[in-house]
């Protein structure tokens, strides 16, 4: 580099992928328009080497390590619980991403009130609300008592400091894309910046035993650094989901350092803030039309809980040369190729019509296991045929037109039963799997062929 020039470096605010040039697309992720400059990191003052144990430098056998019961605190709330893999673990950082508005803080807000209410202390750090506005939210969620301290501030000396003076159980921070470090000379936000804090936030955690959750604020312009630059620096993280119209909210477990990351907390925006689905299926079907084409109920795994949605299709003479194809919730190829499938096995011709596909609900569904209730309702519209409307169908579909076996069959049958539903299409050769629920009729099939007979 020439003398005297600062050094700089680009990054992709969405991946955080470096590179020594401005480039428009990012080769990481594919993302366009990603790359912001920002002056290398050069931090004054004195070394900052970084200490995750209270004596560093000194080995320990696996025998000296205790672990008690206090190592997980409970944060009363089921659906977190589950996300985090059993409740909250000391020492800990837990990331939570989410779009702007859909609630995080005020999740963790409702969070703080729980564990303070078990004389924990807690200290939430906000960098985007004032007090005022914190205490606006605070009075939709009910009583707080003494053990929470609110602190308005973005410096992260000053929040480092707070946080050894007072050494709380647990901190919040909201969110990380607010906060700076006065030695790094690029805008708060920019994934130096937020690396940074995030370093300095993990080295508190493990070193004085906090818990700690950072907000994370998933962006669309490239501006200001997504979380997903700090996934492989943090133990847990969840990203907040749903639609923004619709008023529930899934938690998705990411990565998870204790735990199952299958888990999902499925939550309602109430007027007094967050209310957990204990019965999201039920939750999930309300609205489900009766006697309508294209439409079926069924059974996908979420973790350990099967839970029962809704998928439209609408299958329709298109007006244009290339027809339309359309999904929502559920992978885009996945739909086209099933779509391929009833076309070179089953000689249903869909090629001259729309197709669109949606799973009801907004949430999104990446499990196989959907493939037959998606073909099913295809078939069901493009025929102008009512599927029985207690019937549920789970299956993955092969090219050759054949439906594979699934896992957790007795759990999804018996969730159907559970909802009054009185017929069940499952794999044939998943049969053995399942014992007798009352009231419900298991019918297996071997093929797409004989799912479609059914109609
Ligand atoms: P918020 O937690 O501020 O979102 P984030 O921190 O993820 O940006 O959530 C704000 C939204 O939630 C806002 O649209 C209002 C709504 N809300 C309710 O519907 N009920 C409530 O009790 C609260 C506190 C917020
Ligand atoms: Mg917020």
């Amino acid at each position: 580099m020439a003398k005297g020039k600062a050094a700089s470096v680009f990054y992709c605010q969405n991946c955080g992928y470096e590179s020594a040039k401005w480039m428009g697309q990012c080769p990481g992720c594919r993302e366009w328009n990603t790359f912001v400059e920002e002056a290398v990191p050069v931090l004054k003052g004195k070394s900052t080497s970084r200490h995750l144990s209270q004596s560093p430098g000194l080995p320990v056998s696996l025998q000296e390590i205790s672990l008690d019961d206090e190592d997980r605190l409970t944060t009363h709330s089921g659906e977190l619980d589950r996300v985090l893999g059993g409740g909250l673990v000391r020492g800990s950082l837990t990331l939570v991403g989410g779009d702007p508005g859909i609630g995080k803080s005020t999740l963790l807000l409702q969070v703080c009130r729980m564990l303070a209410q078990d004389k924990r202390d807690v200290l939430y750090v906000s960098g985007e609300e004032s007090l005022k506005q914190i205490k606006l939210r605070a009075n939709r969620i009910g009583k707080f008592n003494e053990s929470l301290k609110l602190l308005c501030e973005t410096s992260l000396g000053t929040i480092e400091e707070t946080i050894r003076r007072m050494k709380p159980d647990v901190v919040v921070i909201d969110s990380i894309q607010t906060m700076y470090q006065e030695n790094i000379s690029s805008a708060p936000g920019s994934i130096s910046q937020v690396r940074e804090a995030t370093s300095v936030l993990l080295q508190l955690a493990k070193g004085m035993n906090i818990s700690v959750f950072i907000v994370g604020h998933v962006t669309k312009e490239g501006t200001v650094a997504g979380p997903r630059v700090l996934e492989h620096m943090v133990d847990t993280v969840l990203y907040f989901e749903g639609d923004r119209h619709a008023s529930y909210r899934i938690l998705r477990g990411v990565k998870n350092r204790f735990g199952s990351t299958n888990e999902i907390g499925v939550f309602e925006m109430a007027s007094e803030g967050l209310k957990e689905v204990a019965n999201p299926s039920e939750f999930m079907l309300s609205g489900k039309p009766e006697h309508a084409s294209g439409s079926i109920v069924v059974c996908s795994m979420e973790g350990t809980r099967p839970m029962l949605v809704e998928i439209q299709a609408l299958v329709c003479h298109s007006s244009f040369g290339i027809p339309r194809r359309q999904t929502t919730g559920t992978d885009f190829n996945r739909v086209n190729l099933l779509i391929a499938v009833l076309e070179k096995r089953l000689g249903i011709q869909m090629g001259g019509c729309d197709a669109y596909v949606n799973i009801a609900g907004g949430i999104k569904i990446q499990e196989p296991a959907i493939d037959l209730g998606i073909v099913m309702a295809l078939v069901s519209s493009f025929k102008n045929k009512c599927i029985d409307d207690r019937m549920i169908a789970f299956g993955e579909v092969g090219l050759s037109g054949e439906v594979r076996g699934v896992n957790m069959v007795q759990a999804r049958v018996q969730e159907a039963g559970k909802l009054g539903f009185t017929s069940c299409v499952i794999p044939k050769v998943c049969m053995d799997a399942v014992k007798d629920v009352s009231g419900i009729r298991v019918i297996g099939v071997g093929s797409v062929a004989d799912a479609i007979g059914l109609l």
